[in-house]
């Protein structure tokens, strides 16, 4: 049994300019998992399920749980001085550690603290997502926005956790995609699958089909095509929809298949953030082999300019991506 600090220390002297950091940025993370695991595994006895009455920047109601959890991961970034700050879903602007080893960090982390939090009162899968860069700032000056306002393609590590019928975390550092189980009676993340890939074909679809009046044409054409019988592509294709970008990403990780969250009427930007959910599950998805798109271009090459910024998002096999972008480039 191999766990998660003793992996990530072994990789960690594949680079020779590995100072440790990273790891031990690592492992704050799945501390902060751990603590959030437990609030959720006992959410409905301790009162912690329903909505706080409060809502994010942006607009979004905020569960009891969004909250607890986003402190939760601050804390657990803070204590250790790991990072020098921390941009997340549920705070209105980034958070810059003062003080100790912070203000020498070389990384910023931005993060979704809980991933699907509509579905926690209803016992479905949730999640943790997180991104990590390096600062732009040199050591010695404060950083600021700028640091945190970096195309996917400079991510150093991206991640998330899925709490679900078990819990696992699942990173990469541009090696690789690797999976680590939580043993709860042992309160430690041990190696499940390493070098993930996506497998060659992909069979099923997943989007929110009750916008269907609201999505781009090309959106509605390829579901179409998606629900076409022809043996030879094994289609029509399963449709699965959790709701929970994690979890739905995860099967498909596992099992094959695309995820989309287009721009709709509602959202014309559509609804996912880019630095908080587009970009670690795209920099996770091509180190697994798979495409990540917003339609027009990589995911990972977008120049974010505000923090909270949306972007259409469709993820999965190449060769379902690539099919989605031929009807998305037909005229309409
Ligand atoms: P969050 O709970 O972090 O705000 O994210 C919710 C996201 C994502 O997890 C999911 O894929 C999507 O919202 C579901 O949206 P719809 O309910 O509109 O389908
Ligand atoms: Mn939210
Ligand atoms: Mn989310
Ligand atoms: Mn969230």
């Amino acid at each position: 049994m191999i766990t998660l600090s003793e992996f990530v220390y072994a990789k960690q002297h594949e680079f020779s300019s590995a100072t440790g950091e990273l790891s031990a940025l690592l492992s704050s993370i799945a501390t902060a998992a751990r603590f959030i695991n437990r609030e959720i595994t006992k959410a409905g006895l301790s009162d912690i399920l329903g909505f706080n009455e409060s809502s994010n920047v942006q607009g979004e109601a905020q569960t009891k749980l969004d909250v607890l959890a986003n402190e939760r991961v601050k804390k657990a970034l803070l204590s250790r001085g790991e990072v020098a700050g921390i941009a997340s879903e549920e705070d209105d602007d980034v958070v810059i550690f003062e003080g100790g080893r912070a203000e020498t960090s070389k990384y910023v982390v931005l993060i979704d603290p809980l991933d699907g939090s509509s579905n926690i009162d209803v016992n479905v899968s949730v999640g943790t997502i997180f991104s990590i860069y390096r600062r732009v700032t040199p050591i010695g000056q404060p950083i600021s926005k700028i640091d945190f306002l970096q195309p996917g393609n400079k991510q150093v590590a991206a991640g998330y956790v899925l709490y679900g019928s078990s819990t696992i975390l699942v990173y990469t550092t541009g090696q690789g995609v690797h999976a680590f189980t939580y043993e709860p009676a042992l309160g430690m993340f041990c190696l499940s699958n390493e070098s993930m890939k996506f497998p060659t074909k992909g069979s099923t679809y997943s989007i929110n089909e009750g916008n269907y009046l609201k999505f781009p044409s090309g959106v509605k054409q390829y579901m179409k095509y998606c629900q076409e019988i022809d043996t030879a592509t094994s289609r029509p294709y399963n449709s699965r929809y959790i709701g929970s970008l994690v979890a739905d990403f995860h099967r498909n990780l596992l099992k094959g298949g695309i995820f989309m969250y287009p721009n709709t009427a509602s959202y014309p930007q559509g609804k996912l953030r880019l630095l908080y959910e587009c970009n670690p599950i795209a920099f996770i998805a091509e180190q697994a082999g798979a495409k990540a798109t917003d339609g027009f271009q990589s995911v990972l090459t977008i120049v974010p300019t505000s923090l909270h910024e949306r972007s259409p998002f469709f993820v999965g096999n190449d060769h379902m991506v690539e099919t989605l972008m031929d009807f998305l480039s037909l005229p309409t």
